[in-house]
């Protein structure tokens, strides 16, 4: 009945107001959805960091975006996020050339790899349930599930620099590499500096995280650190290119023109304490040891041509010291192919482990620095070709772990930690698709060059052959190395009470 009435009105309203009252609605309607729109965009995630909160566990200065105005982020967003990775880019991922790759490689992976079996054996018993993962998530600040050959990211927390970009960005150019083969997995990252899953407090059920490094006292499973496809803020090129241009510079002159003193260039204010110390050492009669201080925003209005790691090999002794946690810097010193002195680590990576004392580098006692490294350099100037032997021993490490091997790395890693689920991975209802397009689309010009030199291509061999398990030889292993240590440490005792005698 009280329709009616209503129709009659409307009947009766001059016709002049329809246009009206459409362009109202439309104008509403378009504001609507501006509003939804933007709405939208600030509740998008991005490996940049947008709308994300930096860790809780590692605070950092907010993020700045490279994006001038808000409509221009809005359109980053959303363009980047939701309409790049279309579908023609996954039959690549998944048909590949599958087929024509053989399946077991004859080529034994480096010793190394070994620790893949070491890092995953808390799991071995009870396998990894959905329970770890939602328990792990606690520590994480992303998550990563592959998915037939497509990866998803959901994203908790924003990570300091380029970090997540650059992660995950190798393990979409792993997918790349060996098209087929990367089994479906879940795995939860955090890209910040320390271990956190300690295996007194969570000894009951670990939780399995991957993060860059560990230590004895950790579950944490250590992963390839972003820096080999390049760290735009410092200036570093992906890996390939960065070992290539130190090899050429460390061969620019030889052993006997290189200074006989250990050299170390780095940034002492990271709360280490190690690093602290180390500018008490700094005296080249008395300690053998030139120490410099690296000054990021001064090299960066300088172009970096004093920090370049190829122009840093004119000494025979090079220093390694642990900075707020395990430091990128390892594999720059080793590929020069001085003498690595290494300040006893406390954190580990997931190639440090394949470090042999006397092999492929000298150890170094973090209680007693200054005259370690004295006895280092004082050992090394009287048996040079000793200390020159150790020196190439330490970049033909580093020229073994190429990235494609780092690939391998991740691909057993990987395929291991799979074969421990206990469930089928699926897609989270909250993890968006990345794919290389998004991440190039999310990439400002710096990011984008460095990624694009990163960019892999698949593998016409397959990755190398993981060896077995093998706890005694584990055991063997770590048992020498110990020995070697404290061989070195006798030595230099015997060294000091002779001098004082
Ligand atoms: C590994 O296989 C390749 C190709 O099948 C062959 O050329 C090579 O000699 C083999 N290497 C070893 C160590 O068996
Ligand atoms: C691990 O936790 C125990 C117990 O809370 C603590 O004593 C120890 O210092 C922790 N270890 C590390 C490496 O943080
Ligand atoms: C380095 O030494 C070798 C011989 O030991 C010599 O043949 C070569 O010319 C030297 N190179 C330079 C750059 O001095
Ligand atoms: C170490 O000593 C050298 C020479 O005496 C000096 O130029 C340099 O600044 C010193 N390094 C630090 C970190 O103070």
């Amino acid at each position: 009945m009280g329709l009616v009435p209503t129709a009659r009105i409307m009947h009766r309203s001059p016709s002049y107001l329809f246009p009206c009252v459409t362009a109202l609605a439309f104008l509403s309607l378009t504001i609507l959805v501006l509003y939804k729109v933007d709405d939208f965009a600030t509740q998008t995630k991005t490996v940049v960091g947008h709308n994300l909160e930096p860790t809780p566990w590692h605070l950092f200065p907010p993020k700045s975006f490279s994006e001038e105005t808000r409509q221009a982020q809005v359109y980053k967003i959303l363009h980047c996020s939701y309409l790049t990775c279309t579908s023609y880019t996954i039959p690549n991922y998944i048909t590949g050339r599958r087929r024509s790759v053989p399946v077991v490689s004859n080529q034994t992976c480096p010793e190394f790899f070994r620790w893949i079996h070491r890092d995953l054996e808390p799991w071995t018993r009870t396998g990894i349930s959905k329970t770890h993962l939602k328990k792990a998530q606690e520590f994480a600040s992303f998550r990563v599930v592959i998915v037939g050959g497509r990866l998803f990211v959901d994203l908790y927390y924003a990570c300091v620099q380029s970090r997540a970009m650059f992660t995950i960005w190798g393990l979409l150019q792993l997918l790349r590499r060996y098209p087929g083969m990367v089994p479906d997995v879940d795995m939860m990252f955090d890209c910040m500096d320390k271990p956190s899953i300690n295996r007194t407090e969570h000894g009951s059920m670990p939780l399995p995280l991957f993060r860059y490094c560990t230590t004895q006292a950790h579950f944490d499973i250590p992963f390839p650190d972003w820096s080999f496809w390049g760290w735009p803020e410092t200036n570093l090129n992906p890996w390939d290119e960065e070992f290539r241009d130190i090899k050429h510079g460390s061969q620019k002159m030889n052993w006997t023109k290189k200074w006989p003193r250990a050299f170390w260039k780095g940034n002492p204010d990271v709360g280490s304490t190690i690093r602290t110390e180390l500018l008490n050492c700094n005296h080249s009669r008395k300690w053998g040891a030139h120490i410099l201080r690296q000054d990021w925003s001064k090299e960066a209005q300088e172009g970096y041509e004093k920090s370049k790691l190829s122009n840093q090999c004119d000494y025979r002794y090079k220093i390694y010291a642990e900075g707020y946690a395990w430091s990128v810097s390892l594999k720059y010193i080793l590929s020069c192919g001085s003498l690595a002195l290494i300040i006893s680590p406390q954190y580990e990576d997931f190639f440090s482990r394949g470090l042999v004392p006397k092999k492929n580098y000298w150890p170094i006692s973090s209680t007693d620095l200054c005259p370690s490294l004295k006895f280092a350099v004082d050992w090394g100037n009287a048996h040079p070709s000793e200390a020159r032997e150790i020196g190439k021993g330490g970049q033909d490490l580093m020229e073994s772990l190429s990235v494609d091997r780092v690939y391998d790395y991740m691909f057993h890693l990987i395929k291991e930690y799979s074969k421990l689920q206990k469930f089928k991975p699926i897609r989270p209802p909250s993890a968006l698709e990345v794919c290389s397009e998004s991440l190039l689309c999310l990439a400002d010009a710096k990011q984008r060059y460095l990624l694009r030199k990163s960019t892999a291509f698949p593998s016409s061999s397959p990755p190398c052959s993981l060896q077995a398990a093998d706890i005694n030889l584990m055991k063997n292993l770590i048992r020498k190395k110990r020995q070697t240590i404290d061989d070195i440490e006798d030595m230099k005792r015997k060294a000091y009470t002779q001098t004082k005698n």
